[in-house]
């Protein structure tokens, strides 16, 4: 048989493509603010993770730019050979003071900083215990890792105490988990998980890439919002969310961060942050100190959302978060309510199996700092005449 023969095989995206419903890979012609320009018309854009409205920011932008007059385009190497500027140095001090932790580490990815740090930490008879539904690159990074992979049912406190009551506790226990869960927005049980984590002698992990910026009174992530940032032993987080650039990082004790920059392959293999994209950060990080109103707006517009949402009869599942998701179960369903949104005015995304549970299809709102209430109360109108058409609201 030919190794290509798969490829002939893939039919479900094309006749979405031919039945017009086909949600991916759409081009955008303007920045990903809270409204963009697809085809030459303008959308309501409900489906970035630009929480903090800082792509468009003009002090995150020049700093790009300058960073590129000064340093150019790109590293070509890795930072442990030739692709170590001054600027990523700078950028893991001020992550390190910012986050409360002894050091950090930058990743060229949030996806690389997951592969990286699991792979490097769970060594061939250590364990990893994940979440369900937890985050594509965690699932990735502990296919990586040498050690057993065990995962426990979404958010269920007693399967977790069970899973972990029967690994082999003669060696490391790694438990990684997301602080908001991407696809479905709802809110990780940090404090339960931490006890468990005593309770088992275990290491937490937590992803927060949709938590930084966004939760905890400094915007530290769920960490900070539960008052745990002395438990939970690492946190990573991209920078391709609040922090309006590309990258990730993790933050720890220094002894383990010296560790994974000696270990962690995506690291080592990999050419490092681009100089634009480093100086975004920083920049971005010096707003989202000066600027606490910018989360406080994301809050106000997140609150305004979820309750109207559900006032209007939507089923918006267990979101505690800036993501909301409105379940329409079937793909098929989905992929014409997304449509007739798209068509409306209405820019969000599509998620299906194996994003989500299958049969549990979901259009994925999520919203900006930088949203007014005008952009807020037109997508309403919308989700409501388009709900309406579709019966999935009254
Ligand atoms: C929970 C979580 N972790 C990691 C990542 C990967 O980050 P990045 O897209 O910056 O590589 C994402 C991004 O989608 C995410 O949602």
């Amino acid at each position: 048989m030919d190794l290509f023969d798969k490829c002939g095989r893939l039919t479900k995206p094309k006749e979405a493509q031919a039945a017009g419903f086909y949600p991916y890979f759409i081009p955008l012609q303007s920045e990903a603010g809270p409204e963009v320009t697809i085809d030459g018309r303008r959308l309501l854009m409900l489906g970035s993770n630009n929480y903090l409205g800082l792509t468009q920011h003009p002090d995150v932008k020049e700093a790009a730019i300058k960073a590129v007059e000064k340093y150019g385009s790109g590293c070509t190497g890795s930072r442990l050979m030739n692709g170590t500027l001054d600027l990523h140095v700078e950028l893991e001090a001020r992550l390190a003071q910012y986050m409360q932790k002894e050091a950090t580490i930058v990743f060229t990815t949030g996806y690389q900083s997951n592969l990286g740090v699991i792979s490097a930490l769970v060594g061939r008879h250590d364990t990893v215990v994940v979440d369900r539904a937890d985050h594509a690159s965690i699932v990735d990074g502990c296919r990586l890792g040498l050690g057993e992979v065990v995962r426990y049912r979404h958010n269920d406190m007693e399967d977790l105490d069970r899973t972990l009551a029967s690994v082999d506790n003669r060696h490391g226990i790694l438990i990684v988990v997301d602080g908001v869960f991407s696809m479905e927005g709802d809110l990780v049980n940090l404090p339960e998980i931490v006890r468990l984590k005593k309770k088992h002698n275990a290491r937490l992990l937590v992803d927060d890439a949709h938590s930084v910026g966004v939760f905890g009174e400094g915007g530290r992530g769920t960490a900070e919002h539960f008052g745990l940032q002395g438990e939970v032993d690492l946190i990573i987080a991209t920078f391709s969310k609040s922090f309006a650039s590309i990258g990730g990082f993790v933050a720890g004790s220094e002894e383990v961060i010296y560790y994974i920059r000696h270990s962690a392959r995506s690291f080592l293999f990999s050419a490092s942050l681009p100089p634009a994209s480093a100086a975004a950060v920083l920049a971005a990080l010096d707003i989202i100190e000066r600027e606490p109103e910018r989360r406080v707006r994301l809050w106000e517009n997140t609150r305004k959302m979820k309750r109207a949402l559900d006032e209007l009869g939507f089923d918006t599942g267990l979101s505690e978060s800036p993501i909301i998701p409105i379940i329409v179960g079937e793909d098929f369903r989905l992929g014409m309510f997304w449509k007739a949104a798209f068509d409306a005015g209405v820019f969000a995304n599509a998620a299906v199996a194996p994003a989500v549970e299958p049969d549990h299809a979901l259009l994925r709102t999520s919203y900006m700092a930088t949203h007014t209430d005008e952009h807020l109360d037109r997508a309403l109108d919308i989700f409501a005449a388009v709900g309406r058409d579709f019966q999935l609201i009254p």
